[in-house]
């Protein structure tokens, strides 16, 4: 029986992991992570991590072939393949600060892989890491091996937030990197075999280390630009009077640009740009500089890190809005904890983050969207969960301040019925006309 060990229990080990063990019932697989509580966690019914399908594969197969420990050590020692996956925040301080991967966990986790291990191993590389880190990865495991032949591969993944589940279970491709050599290529087909129980040959691609590593990196990098691209285009739309849906549909069917990743939501554009969002933030802000304003703000799934949702209430918190919050998913106290940080600080996952959080005075966390709304100027949809399409708008208009706005980032919202009901509705990358000419007057 092949044993697999995962270090690191977090958003890409815990998923991929447990659809490798539902996927194949004769591997051994365990996750193992330092953090003792994200273990209980996974050991429970409460999950860690929220993803659409995870807890029906996490209970299918857990106590079978899925285990999570804390026994870092005893696992890895037992494993034939070690996937780590454990985080690479960006620097916070040093060279590169801001900017380059900090590699200290991924390293640390070497040292005790060559430590612990009595027998040959394959180390994967799953986590995000820049160019070359496998070659020094390497130079640790050999330097230290005790005569143990240590293979390395460089196995990125492409899961997105959201939908990873579905991701893993049918991903666009399966990418492994490895060494050129004899050794390197017999690693290679054992990390195939695996993923060959579920996923075609054809998708499964193999090239050399440093290839699977920058495509990883490029990959990325393609997106954020189409990204950047379809953001900047949303602003042309509310300039001119276009719809971002209807321009990205057209350009879409041209089959060299293709339909995905055209779609305009509140991510990198109100990060780029924040002057995007003061455009949106000016009438409330004009209108109630005393009193605040209330608005309901929302992030996306568990992984808060990312969300845009974070630089939005920090723009508002600081121009003195009052904010009423909540989020399906995300708990009150990492709200309070992510707004009262540093953007550098929230790369690292919660329980890495400093507990500074005095609670924003600002901020309160409410259990749904009707209390949230309650008394607000303003609604800010920040996220895509399905439960805000079907909210009954016309109860949370009764309960809302007049003028009652709605800023909707995700373009969620079926903007002609809020419209009919009373509301102002902006909708990102739509036409700002309508929503001009129905403004009243700002002083
Ligand atoms: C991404 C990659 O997909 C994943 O492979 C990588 O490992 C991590 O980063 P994710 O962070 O879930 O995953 O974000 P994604 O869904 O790609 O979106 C990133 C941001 O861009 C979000 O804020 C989103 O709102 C925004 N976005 C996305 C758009 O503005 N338009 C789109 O069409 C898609
Ligand atoms: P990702 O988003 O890449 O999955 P996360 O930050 O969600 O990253 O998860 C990484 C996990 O790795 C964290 O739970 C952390 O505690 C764990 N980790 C970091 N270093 C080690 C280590 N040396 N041994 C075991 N677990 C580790």
């Amino acid at each position: 029986m092949v044993k697999i060990c995962c270090i690191g229990a977090g958003y890409v080990g815990g998923p991929t992991m447990a659809v490798i063990a539902l996927k194949c019932p004769k591997i051994e697989v365990v996750v193992v992570d330092i953090f003792e509580p994200r273990i209980i966690a996974w050991n429970s019914d409460q999950l860690p991590i929220y993803e659409p399908g995870l807890d029906d594969v996490v209970k299918q197969c857990r106590g079978k072939n899925l285990f999570f420990s804390k026994d870092v050590e005893k696992h890895v020692a037992e494993a034939d393949i070690v996937f780590v996956s454990v985080n690479t925040p960006t620097k916070t301080q040093g060279l590169g600060a801001g900017k380059a991967a900090d590699l200290t966990y991924w390293e640390s986790a070497a040292r005790m892989i060559a430590d612990v291990s009595k027998s040959d191993k394959i180390v994967v590389e799953k986590s995000t890491v820049p160019v070359k880190t496998a070659e020094a990865i390497e130079k640790i495991l050999t330097h230290n091996s005790k005569g143990i032949n240590f293979q390395i591969l460089s196995n990125p993944e492409f899961l997105a937030e959201g939908t990873a589940i579905q991701d893993l279970f049918n991903p666009d491709r399966v990418l492994i990197g490895g060494r050129e050599t004899p050794e390197g290529q017999k690693a290679i087909q054992a990390l195939k075999d695996v993923y060959a129980h579920w996923v075609p040959a054809e998708r499964i691609i193999c090239t050399n280390l440093w290839s699977a590593e920058l495509s990883k990196l490029a990959a990325n990098a393609f997106l954020a630009q189409r990204i950047s691209s379809v953001n900047a285009m949303s602003a042309l739309c509310e300039a001119t009077g276009a719809d971002v849906s209807e321009v990205s549909h057209a350009i879409g069917k041209d089959t060299r640009i293709g339909p995905k990743v055209l779609e305009c939501k509140c991510g990198f554009w109100w990060i780029v740009f924040p002057e995007g969002y003061l455009e949106l933030g000016l009438y409330l802000r004009v209108q109630w500089p005393q009193r605040g304003c209330k608005l309901l703000e929302t992030g996306r799934a568990g992984d808060t890190r990312e969300t845009p949702a974070i630089g939005v209430c920090q723009g508002l918190l600081g121009d003195k809005a009052i904010l009423s919050i909540y989020d399906p998913q995300v708990p009150q106290e990492l709200i309070q904890r992510d707004l009262s940080m540093h953007k550098s600080e929230l790369d690292k996952p919660p329980h890495l983050r400093p507990v500074n959080s005095v609670a924003i005075e600002q901020v309160t966390c409410v259990g749904d969207a009707y209390e949230a709304a309650k008394g607000a100027h303003g609604i800010c949809i920040l996220t895509e969960w399905d439960e805000f399409k079907t909210l009954d708008y016309k109860k949370i208009y009764n309960n809302m301040n007049k003028p009652a706005f709605v800023f909707d980032g995700r373009n969620v919202v079926d903007i002609e019925k809020l419209r009919q009901i009373g509301f102002i509705v902006y909708s990102i990358g739509k036409p700002l006309d309508a929503w001009l000419k129905d403004m009243p007057a700002v002083a």
